[in-house]
């Protein structure tokens, strides 16, 4: 399957681009990069030194540095530390981006690889609305959008009401949803039952020496948010969850509902099923073990 991944690397996303690059059934044909989890230009420098490290020869495309038209949120600096890769800083740049837009590179790559190209949006969705916007097209153009974002049926995690990514661009989210691609939305509701513990870390970490221990190293801040804030024991493979539901959606429950998206106010990034608009597929359940089983048994191939 091929697959481009438009992330905002962050700690949850780099563990998803190293399940990517060992998942037989994923050609990765590329990355585009977004703000979110930590600035753009962070984005895009972690993105290139990930591939580095997984020895792929992918294309990074940098994408927007700020929401539509609406305030541009902070980078979560709390939750993935302050350059995106918890307590490890002065990540190292390789090589250089794409020289187009991540906008421009989804439109050309829709077109090249039409009927076929799966798209994993794992940050806010600035760069997926705008690349609907250049190209009409982009929707039929690509074989699905899989969103890690929403909560439809619980709680939010950066507000009450709303997900992260999600809030980082909820207007993003709202045109999109108004007139979506094929799409399947993996919220909060199934992601917070895929966690990743300690354990788990450092018995990645045993078996893959490289990849596993850098995922490990990274984790620390993370998984110390996660306990101190959230009271958990692990972290949610989110990104992860969303790339593992582009090869494997029978591991999820899914129920079809339009979405809305609220733009303003003390809700904002809520997301709303709404009968009106088309309807995208919503996960409602995951076989969480399942998903965390099938990550550490790939991911722990790698070096
Ligand atoms: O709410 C979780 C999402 O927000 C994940 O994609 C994480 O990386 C952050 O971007
Ligand atoms: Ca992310």
């Amino acid at each position: 399957m091929k697959l481009i991944i438009d992330t905002d690397p962050g700690i949850d996303d780099a563990m998803a681009i190293a399940y990517a690059a060992a998942a037989p059934e994923i050609d990765l044909i590329g990355l585009t990069t977004v703000f979110g989890n930590t600035h753009v230009h962070q984005s895009s420098r972690n993105a290139r030194f990930l591939l580095h490290m997984l020895g792929l020869d992918a294309p990074v495309a940098e994408g927007a540095a700020c929401a539509i038209g609406q305030d541009t949120h902070a980078p979560s600096e709390h939750v993935h530390g302050p350059e995106g890769f918890g307590d490890i800083t002065d990540i190292p740049e390789i090589g250089a981006n794409h020289p187009k837009s991540a906008a421009e590179f989804l439109v050309d790559m829709a077109r090249r690889h039409k009927g076929e190209l799966v798209v994993c949006a794992v940050g806010p969705l600035t760069n997926i609305a705008q690349a609907m916007q250049l190209d009409p097209a982009f929707a039929t153009n690509i074989k699905r959008l899989v969103i890690m974002g929403g909560a439809v049926y619980c709680p939010g995690n950066i507000t009450p009401h709303a997900e992260a990514n999600i809030y980082h661009d909820a207007k993003a989210a709202d045109v999109i949803f108004a007139a979506p691609p094929e799409t399947v939305l993996v919220g909060l509701d199934v992601t917070l039952k895929t966690l990743y513990e300690t354990a788990d870390f450092d018995a990645l970490a045993d078996q893959s020496l490289d990849m596993g221990g850098f995922l490990r190293d990274i984790s620390r801040f993370y998984l110390k948010f996660y306990k101190e804030v959230g009271g958990l024991e692990g972290c949610g493979l989110h990104d992860s969850t969303a790339v593992i539901a582009c090869t494997h959606e029978p591991m999820f429950e899914t129920v079809e509902t339009g979405l809305q998206v609220v733009t303003e106010g003390p809700e904002t990034g809520a997301t709303r099923p709404i009968p009106s608009r088309p309807p995208v597929r919503v996960c409602r359940d995951v076989d969480g073990a399942g998903v965390v089983h099938l990550f550490t048994e790939r991911v722990a191939t790698l070096p």
